[in-house]
């Protein structure tokens, strides 16, 4: 089976049509507009890939950044930054937490901060 690579609108891809795995369910409707008699209604699962990059952050330590900074935006957000040193990584962080309320564990911190401090990934 090859995979099709799509190019969808960014709310589409946050949609709830699309799942975790990138599978999108098509419901064809054409059938149905052209005239219901026609045919039956296809249902069909299309492969799509999904710009991954943009939607979780990878590699060594992602993890924790993963379960803290993705309730509220996607790490594009995140990995749209220029190069940024530790200390301000550290002032963006305390930013979402005092500001913005992120509810983020103080000993999880240093690692979030480590992680991004270390550039793209
Ligand atoms: C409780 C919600 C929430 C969480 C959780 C959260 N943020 Fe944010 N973040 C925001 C909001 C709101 C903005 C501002 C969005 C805008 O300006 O449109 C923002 C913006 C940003 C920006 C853009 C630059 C800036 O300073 O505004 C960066 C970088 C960022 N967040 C990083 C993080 C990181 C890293 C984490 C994980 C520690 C995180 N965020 C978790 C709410 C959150």
């Amino acid at each position: 089976m090859s995979s099709h690579i799509l190019s969808l609108p960014r709310i589409f891809l946050r949609s709830p049509f699309v799942t975790q795995k990138g599978l999108v369910i098509v419901a064809a409707l054409a059938p149905l507009l052209a005239g219901a008699a026609l045919a039956p209604l296809q249902l069909k699962s299309v492969s799509v890939e999904l710009p991954e990059s943009t939607r979780t952050f990878t590699g060594p330590g992602a993890e924790v950044v993963n379960n803290n900074c993705l309730a509220c935006h996607s790490a594009g957000m995140v990995l749209q930054q220029p190069p940024l040193s530790k200390a301000v990584w550290g002032k963006i962080v305390h930013k979402m937490i005092a500001t913005f309320k992120a509810p983020v564990a103080p000993e999880d911190v240093a690692p979030i901060v480590d992680y991004l401090a270390k550039g793209r990934h």
